[in-house]
């Protein structure tokens, strides 16, 4: 353990940097995620959000800044390692190896934590049934729909067994019904120990799912609160809809 004070947080990202030439992804970003947690990472398009995940998750790394799980620093090792660790996320752009079943798509990630084949498949099949997955099991992944894709990409990332799960926007492009099912079963993975943060635009899920909410506003951290409270906070507001929009906002509900 490193001097982070008597509770270091579970993930704690300090200070984190990114830029990408003249441009600053992600700037002196400050955040925490409790152990047990669900977390949520909201904010405009192109605020820096899955470039923040690609630094805590090792794909990027930060100009400045350090990255700390369970009080160990992590800044800048790779992602296998820090897989090994416990830390998965899955990706935006959903790319399931189309050739390969459902089955094994996601004994690819149950390959992390065992060489043998029927051991991966044996928990992939285990891993399927908790994402709801298990009837396609023997399907092409190429045939899944967009919302049993994004089964697929948790399910590849359980698969490793993580104790932190970072979820990028596994709810994008579904329609409510399924954004409802898929409720649940984020539910229940945190249930079984494992600690989430998601980035996330559907606020109904967001309202629903998550303890706390950071919220990322052209790179920098403009608020970090219950969902209730950011959703509330004149800033917020304005980072979505624009200077003035809150107190505008304030006078149309007056009128
Ligand atoms: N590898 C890269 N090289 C150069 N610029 C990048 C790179 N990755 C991201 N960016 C830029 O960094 C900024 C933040 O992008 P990022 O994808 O992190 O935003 P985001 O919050 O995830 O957005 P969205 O909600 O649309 O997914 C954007 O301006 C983007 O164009
Ligand atoms: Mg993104």
């Amino acid at each position: 353990m490193t001097g982070t004070g008597p509770d270091p947080a579970f993930l704690a990202v300090r200070g984190v940097t990114k830029r990408f030439g003249g441009l600053v992804a992600v700037d002196d970003a400050t955040l925490d995620v409790a152990e047990g947690s669900i977390t949520g990472l909201i904010g405009p398009n192109g605020a820096g959000k899955t470039t923040l995940f690609a630094v805590v998750a090792g794909f990027e790394k930060p100009t400045a800044g350090i990255v700390m799980l369970e009080g160990e620093e992590i800044t800048g090792r790779r992602p296998h390692d820090l897989a090994r660790m416990g830390l998965a996320r899955t990706f935006q752009i959903v790319q399931p190896f189309a050739g390969l079943s459902v089955r094994e798509n996601i004994a690819v990630g149950a390959f992390l934590r065992t060489a043998k084949r029927a051991e991966a498949l044996a928990a992939a099949e285990e891993v399927a049934a908790r994402v709801g997955l298990t009837e396609q099991l023997d399907k092409p992944a190429a045939a899944l729909t967009v919302a049993g894709r994004k089964r697929l990409e948790v399910a590849r990332a359980l698969a490793t067994r993580p104790k932190l799960l970072l979820l990028d926007e596994v709810l994008a492009g579904l329609n409510p019904s399924e954004v409802r099912d898929i409720v649940p079963v984020v539910q229940a993975i945190r249930a079984s120990g494992v600690t989430v943060l998601m980035i996330e635009h559907v606020m109904q899920a967001v309202m629903n799912l998550c303890d706390r909410v950071h919220v990322l506003a052209q790179g920098r951290i403009i608020a970090s609160g219950t969902p209730a409270e950011v959703v509330a906070a004149p800033e917020v507001v304005e980072a979505y809809l624009g200077k003035g929009a809150a107190r505008r906002l304030q006078g149309a509900a007056d009128a």
